[in-house]
């Protein structure tokens, strides 16, 4: 089942609302790692294995007429840090604001959690994503070359909550 977790204060044309993935409910699972994998053909797919075992804590982002427009996901890296994940919009809703929506809202629920600070590893070519990152007070905290994998490259973007 789906719980609703939060609320964004948004336009009503790029409004999305968060809604918890149960990550004991294997049918919802299977469905957000096939809409992940589908939408974002990364080099490191995402795996069931992950979100079964708690590692990320997902959400479907739906839009002011309930449809799923997105997906995204933190993981928790200490008692204060968290890293966004996963940040998805379906091709067919994109350059609408949506990505930008999610990010304000998965930073939402990273600080309703009680985390002080989020961070986001992003390729150094996703431009789109750097540019939401960027407008919403993240800073460029470092550059990884060959870090998750030989061959990319990611900058570090980190905000503290203050
Ligand atoms: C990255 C992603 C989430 C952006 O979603 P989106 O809904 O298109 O983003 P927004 O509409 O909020 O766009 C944010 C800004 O980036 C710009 N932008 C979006 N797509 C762009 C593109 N392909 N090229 C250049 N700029 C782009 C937008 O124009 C907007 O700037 P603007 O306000 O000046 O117009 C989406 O492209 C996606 O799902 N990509 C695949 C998954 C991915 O890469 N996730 C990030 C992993 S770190």
């Amino acid at each position: 089942m789906l719980s609703s977790m939060s609320d964004q204060t948004l336009p009503a044309n790029n409004a999305v609302r968060l809604v918890a993935l149960d990550a004991n409910d294997d049918d919802a699972v299977d469905a957000v790692v096939s809409f992940v994998n589908r939408h974002y053909p990364s080099e490191l797919p995402l795996a069931r294995a992950g979100i079964k075992h708690g590692h990320y804590r997902f959400f479907w982002a739906q839009n002011a007429a309930n449809d799923v427009v997105g997906a995204t996901a933190y993981v928790p890296r200490t008692r204060f840090l968290a890293e966004s994940v996963k940040t998805v919009v379906d091709p067919r809703h994109r350059q609408q604001g949506l990505g930008a929506a999610i990010s304000r809202a998965i930073e939402a629920e990273v600080r309703a959690a009680g985390f002080s600070k989020i961070m986001s590893t992003i390729l150094i070519t996703n431009i789109p994503m750097i540019i939401i990152k960027l407008r919403q007070g993240y800073l460029v905290e470092g550059i990884h070359m060959d870090h998750e994998k030989p061959g990319l490259h990611e900058y570090s973007l980190g905000k503290v909550f203050r």
